[in-house]
């Protein structure tokens, strides 16, 4: 613990006192400095959303960790409406108390530690290094698999984050990449977790996509058939509605993938309380199911940008 960087928001708050000392702007009028050193959603939550929180108000017994059936089920069906992976086992379904907190466990939750290397973007959201650090094990920032070099299973780092589209970059990875990733990591029993999270947030042209805009899914899944080649094994999607829902007050999030993997990590969790509330479960469900708000927060964003 004690290797843990400084809290990066934290050390981003400098350089706003210094950006703002350089002018006495008028905030209320919009004047001042462009803040974008937190990705927090401004707009509301989607009204479908509120009333599914509502309606599940009434919650006095313990909900179930690895989220009830119907929630699974729904996110299976998401997966297989929006990011082109039909067929995906409820079983390989688990909410999450956002993204933020599975990313930063995972690496203990699948039992990494001392001597296991964890592998991440090199530019990237500092939590995949916090994972690895939380649990004892070494962070490696690699952008591709040849910065590993001629590795054996037993040198090879014993979980690859991917995160696509990426943040910052934007960057979204190919089908063909993620399933070259997916080949080399399968030879050395590398776990591949691929953070997704912007992957509803997708504004390229038909050109920069090479697709139509009306094809689906715009961004890769690392659970698409294509990448995957029909078996889910090694692999973990993860995903959040934190952006594309405005719900990053509610910690809405699921992983996703091999059933084996999410067996191991419900089990940890079930032990350790991590559990998301059921009436944010039911605002989950709601979510999931739900298309349209979606669809309209992408082009609001779209105007601004
Ligand atoms: C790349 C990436 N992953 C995960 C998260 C975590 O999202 P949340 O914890 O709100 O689900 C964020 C939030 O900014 C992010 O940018």
């Amino acid at each position: 613990m004690t290797s843990l960087p400084d809290f990066p928001w934290d050390s981003l708050a400098p350089a706003k006192e210094r950006a703002r000392a350089f002018s006495s702007p008028d905030e209320a009028k919009g004047e001042g400095i462009v803040d974008l050193s937190v990705g927090t959603p401004v707009d509301p939550t989607p009204e479908v959303v509120q009333q599914a929180l509502r309606d599940a108000a009434d919650a006095p017994g313990y909900p179930q960790t690895w989220g009830t059936p119907d929630l699974r089920e729904g996110i299976a069906d998401w997966f297989a409406r929006r990011r082109g992976a039909p067929g995906l086992d409820p079983d390989g379904v688990l909410p999450t108390v956002g993204s933020k907190e599975l990313v930063a466990w995972l690496p203990t939750l699948l039992g990494l530690g001392a001597g296991d290397v964890v592998a991440f973007p090199r530019v990237a959201y500092p939590t995949y290094d916090v994972g690895a650090r939380i649990a004892g094990a070494t962070p490696f920032a690699a952008d591709a698999t040849t910065a590993f070099g001629p590795t054996t299973p037993s040198s090879a780092p014993k979980l690859l984050w991917l995160n696509t589209p990426s943040n910052p970059t934007g960057k979204v990875l190919g089908v063909e990449h993620l399933a070259k990733v997916v080949a080399w990591a399968r030879e050395r029993g590398v776990v591949v977790a691929s953070d997704e999270c912007y992957a509803e947030l997708d504004w390229r042209s038909e050109a920069e996509r090479g697709q139509s805009l009306d094809e689906l899914p715009t961004t890769p899944s690392i659970l698409d058939p294509r990448v995957t080649g029909g078996s889910t094994e090694g692999l973990l999607a993860v995903y959040s509605t934190s952006k594309q829902s405005n719900l990053a007050g509610y910690r809405a999030a699921f992983v996703a993938g091999d059933p084996a993997l999410v067996r191991q990590l419900l089990e940890v969790r079930k032990h350790a309380g991590m559990i998301v509330p059921w009436p944010v479960q039911r605002a989950l469900l709601a979510a999931v199911r739900d298309d349209e708000h979606v669809a309209a927060q992408r082009e609001r964003y779209r105007a601004r940008r």
